[in-house]
């Protein structure tokens, strides 16, 4: 798919493939693909799921034309349709649901457009040709012009789950982004990013505080740890007796290293860090505030949220309650907005089963939880930073004039200040 992966070598690939449920469309298409100069004959009955199958098993197209009226949960099959599509295909879809929060949480997955049916053949000729010139154009190399993504993690209280989330994150954009992805759990002494995936953290970091000379593009491929071929992280278990001494140059360093050799970093950046070292959010692009419905976290997000303001203007700040359980919170969902004097943007229920479930086989809550309220809350969360990326890309004029960067004007969360309760509700699709 086109918006979060970079094109692979196009050759050897179908022009087009269409899954489609009704003949109507079956007749537009096949015109259209006709006027596009191409064969016609990989048109098939069966809309999205049949597309599922196929592309488990045979290769992608350049361009894939999905049918989503037969979906009940088309956000969700379109995350399945990105784990069996190959790099680089730009996919259009079409269905029946006349709603602008749909289409911008498709936009986010990937999604080249959307189309409403029935379908007209002007409206898809047109889109064909736009999604021919976006699988032809040239794709920025990795690493090189390619616009840098910095999410910092932060928890306004101890244990509301800022370490939970922010591995999620990771491994959410690495394996279904597939962008190479770093997570630097910045919690030295008593990180769990790497106890969470499973991995012995290594020296890396502490011998980056303690010599931060060091630290260069060579010093980083040796250091990281890798999860998977897309994910790599940076932590540390320093002894308890051993206090860093720091001014933080050197946490900012790896922050300035890793821009540039991944697309997307993550930082776990535990609260008290901001206190001494407030320059660690200066280059962040998104601040997710992990907070929780008790009073003690309702204050500290209020302070959080004031001193992101004063200390990181440039980040989009998206605020993310973990932990909800209904009837039994100490603020209630209204009261905390209008204390913070902002909407929420992501609720993510209690569920420890998803959790324990999770450290028992040492994968991420998003890896283990996939098809619970909890994996799909983080999926949503993991959406807003896509549309948070695609954000700051089309304010660098990279992508203006996109659809989604019209859209992203008026839509974008966090851009504009939003009104308490109209955030997106992950059952609206
Ligand atoms: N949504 C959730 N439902 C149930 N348990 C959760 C949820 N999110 C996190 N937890 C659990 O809460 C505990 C604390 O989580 P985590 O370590 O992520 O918090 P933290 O904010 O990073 O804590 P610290 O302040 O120590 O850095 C863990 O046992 C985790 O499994
Ligand atoms: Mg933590």
């Amino acid at each position: 798919m086109n918006a979060p992966w970079k094109a692979g070598g196009p050759h050897g690939r179908d022009a087009f493939h269409a899954y489609v449920c009704d003949d109507h469309s079956l007749e537009v298409l096949r015109a259209a693909a006709q006027d596009m100069g191409w064969p016609a004959e990989k048109l098939y009955k069966g809309g999205l799921r049949n597309a599922v199958q196929s592309l488990s098993m045979s290769a992608s197209p350049n361009v894939l034309f999905v049918d989503l009226s037969e979906s009940a949960d088309p956000l969700t099959d379109i995350n399945s349709l990105a784990e069996v599509c190959e790099p680089g295909t730009v996919v259009i879809a079409a269905g029946q649901v006349n709603d602008v929060r749909l289409y911008r949480d498709l936009v986010a997955s990937g999604l080249q457009d959307y189309l409403l049916k029935p379908l007209s053949l002007e409206t898809l000729r047109d889109t064909l040709n736009s999604a021919q010139a976006v699988f032809l154009a040239p794709k920025a190399d990795a690493g090189s012009d390619q616009p840098h993504m910095m999410v910092s993690v932060i928890g306004t209280r101890g244990g509301v789950g800022a370490s939970t989330i922010a591995t999620s994150l990771a491994y959410l954009s690495s394996s279904r982004g597939k962008r190479s992805t770093a997570l630097l759990d910045l919690d030295v002494h008593f990180g769990t990013g790497a106890l969470a995936l499973d991995l012995e953290p290594g020296r890396g970091l502490t011998d980056a505080v303690e010599n931060p000379s060091r630290i260069d593009g060579l010093f980083i491929e040796r250091a990281m740890v890798r999860a998977s071929d897309t994910l790599a992280i940076l932590s540390a278990e320093a002894p308890i007796s051993q206090p860093l001494l720091t001014d933080g140059s050197a946490y900012f360093q790896l922050e300035e290293e890793l821009r540039s050799a991944f697309e997307w970093t993550f930082v776990d950046l535990p609260r008290n860090m901001l206190v001494q070292h407030p320059h660690l959010v200066h280059e962040s692009n998104a601040v997710v505030v992990v907070t929780e419905f008790t009073l003690a976290s309702a204050r500290d997000t209020i302070r959080i949220l004031s001193w992101l303001k004063t200390n990181a203007p440039q980040s989009q700040v998206i605020v993310a309650v973990n932990k909800a359980q209904p009837g039994v919170s100490e603020i209630t969902r209204k009261d905390f907005e209008q204390s913070i004097e902002r909407a929420i943007d992501v609720v993510l229920p209690y569920d420890c089963k998803v959790t324990t479930q999770a450290a028992k086989l040492g994968k991420t809550a998003a890896e283990s939880g996939r098809t619970s309220k909890l994996g799909q809350a983080l999926h949503e969360l993991s959406n807003q930073l896509n549309l948070a990326e695609a954000g700051e890309i089309a304010g660098k004029g990279k992508s203006s004039g996109s659809l989604i960067g019209r859209l992203l004007d008026v839509k974008l969360p966090g851009k504009a200040k939003k009104k308490a309760g109209a955030n997106t509700v992950l059952t609206d699709v």
